[in-house]
């Protein structure tokens, strides 16, 4: 096949291309004879330029796409639960969930079994008419919700396509806010450091990595950046002229798996409220069972409850949707026209998204986060304890964990040697690598995982 390439050059790329990719799906076919025994445990390295992997990157990804991704040579051809399979045909358990996405697990049954028969019924109508998915999905967030102790006062839902546009939607409210309750003067926002909360220009002007913002600076004007867990700092920023809103992670996920304290969220509410602010969770990473409860704020009294939840990935197991969810403060300001989106709401991401709440809110599935997330714990503080020069602390919540690695510690590495062992784990701020599995993630695969991660460690 490689010679297939080489032989028709420029000119038969496009057959080319095809053939090439024939043969790399007939390679992971799950009837082939390969397929039925998949490598585990390799202890190999990444695949080799000369590999199907190699030659499908160089010739047929890279040359077409955009270079804002650092990636190994590895190419992910399918999965089915915390088990996810490369076109070498390695296996690897999968501690990263596509980054908090994958809740259900790969492959998930019930998620396809919509997709098939939703597909065949309504795909898209766009928000030109009302549909049945979208409007019980709106309808069982806001229930679910108060059920299990989140957002008290919840009243109207936003639904759109990803986390950032979930965020801009709540960026957007919250100036329509201001600007009715003070002008065209109240429209600033605080955020906080080490915070994420997506690239478009709205979301990313309130993300304050340098890395992140300075390429394409200017941002939107107006925000400042306090410290988490410092009450004094939001209180230098904050003014009842100027301040619209005021943006939080409840757990901070790409900054560094940081916990932001009860107390300090309590002060904030408060203040919020007596500079007239809109406080604003971002809960696309914590959020919908991560933490152990639905929400990351239904661990805290209402009294430090926001006016907008934001939410993602896990809500569509993988298909893309967001959302944003405010309370009848938020909603009183808004008007038709004031924001939209073409795909938002579509019936097939609707109906997912409804199918993922049933799950995770279904007894016991709670009840098995909080424990599973006891076993990872349990083994992290063993890991730690035993290597005290390298480990600093064990961080995060339910299942958003954090190993945070002292500076010397090349962290990369051990995510390498993870991979080369059959292993997905991913890195975040402040020199940590962070554990979002799938939430019904198997006892096995824990322990198997962890075993590789301790011997990668050791190394
Ligand atoms: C807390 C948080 N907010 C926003 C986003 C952006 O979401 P998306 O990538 O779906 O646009 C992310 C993505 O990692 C996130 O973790």
């Amino acid at each position: 096949m490689l010679r297939y390439l080489a032989r028709n050059g420029s000119a038969g790329h496009r057959l080319a291309r095809r053939g090439f990719l024939a043969t790399v799906h007939s390679s992971y076919s799950t009837t082939s004879e390969t397929a039925k025994k998949p490598k585990t445990f390799h202890d190999t390295a990444d695949a080799s330029e000369e590999s199907h992997t190699g030659q499908f990157i160089e010739k047929v990804s890279k040359p077409y796409t955009v270079t804002t991704y650092a990636r190994p040579n590895l190419v992910l051809t399918h999965g089915k639960g915390s088990y996810i399979y490369d076109l070498e045909n390695r296996k690897y358990i999968d501690f990263t969930a596509g980054i908090a996405v994958t809740c259900l697990g790969h492959s998930n049954e019930g998620v396809t079994e919509i997709l098939q028969d939703q597909s065949e019924k309504l795909i898209h109508c766009s928000n030109l008419y009302y549909n049945l998915p979208a409007g019980e999905l709106a309808s069982k967030l806001i229930h679910k919700t108060k059920e299990h102790n989140g957002l008290h006062d919840a009243s109207k839902v936003f639904l759109c396509n990803s986390g950032t546009e979930a965020n801009e939607a709540a960026l957007k409210f919250a100036r329509k806010y201001g600007k009715s309750k003070g002008g065209d003067s109240k429209v600033e926002f605080i955020t906080f450091s080490n915070s994420f909360h997506g690239r478009s220009m709205g979301a990313l002007s309130v993300t304050p990595n340098p890395k992140y913002q300075a390429p394409f600076a200017p941002l939107i004007p107006g925000v400042h950046v306090a410290e988490p867990n410092n009450i004094e700092s939001v209180k230098e920023l904050i003014s009842s002229e100027k301040t619209c809103g005021v943006i939080i992670e409840p757990i901070q996920g790409e900054g560094g798996v940081n916990l932001v304290d009860e107390n300090f969220l309590v002060g904030l509410r408060k203040l919020c409220n007596e500079h007239d602010a809109l406080l604003i969770y971002d809960e696309i990473q914590c959020g919908l069972g991560r933490s152990g409860k639905l929400w990351a704020h239904s661990h805290l009294p209402h009294e430090a409850h926001p006016d907008i939840v934001t939410m993602a990935k896990a809500l569509g197991n993988g298909f893309p949707i967001g959302a944003t969810m405010v309370t009848e403060k938020v909603e009183n300001v808004l008007s038709v026209g004031d924001h939209g989106t073409t795909y938002g709401g579509n019936p097939l991401g609707a109906r997912i998204g409804s199918y993922v709440v049933d799950e995770i809110t279904k007894e016991p599935f709670l009840q098995k986060v909080n424990e599973k997330s006891e076993k990872f714990v349990t083994k992290f503080n063993q890991i730690a304890d035993a290597h005290p020069e390298k480990i600093l602390e064990v961080k995060g919540k339910g299942l958003l964990l954090g190993l945070q690695f002292a500076d010397g510690v090349d962290i990369n590495k051990i995510v390498e040697k993870c991979r080369e062992n059959g292993l997905l784990i991913i890195t975040a701020g402040m020199n940590t690598i962070r554990f979002v599995p799938a939430l019904n993630i198997p006892d096995e695969a824990i322990d198997d995982g962890l075993a590789i991660l301790e011997h990668c460690i050791e190394q």
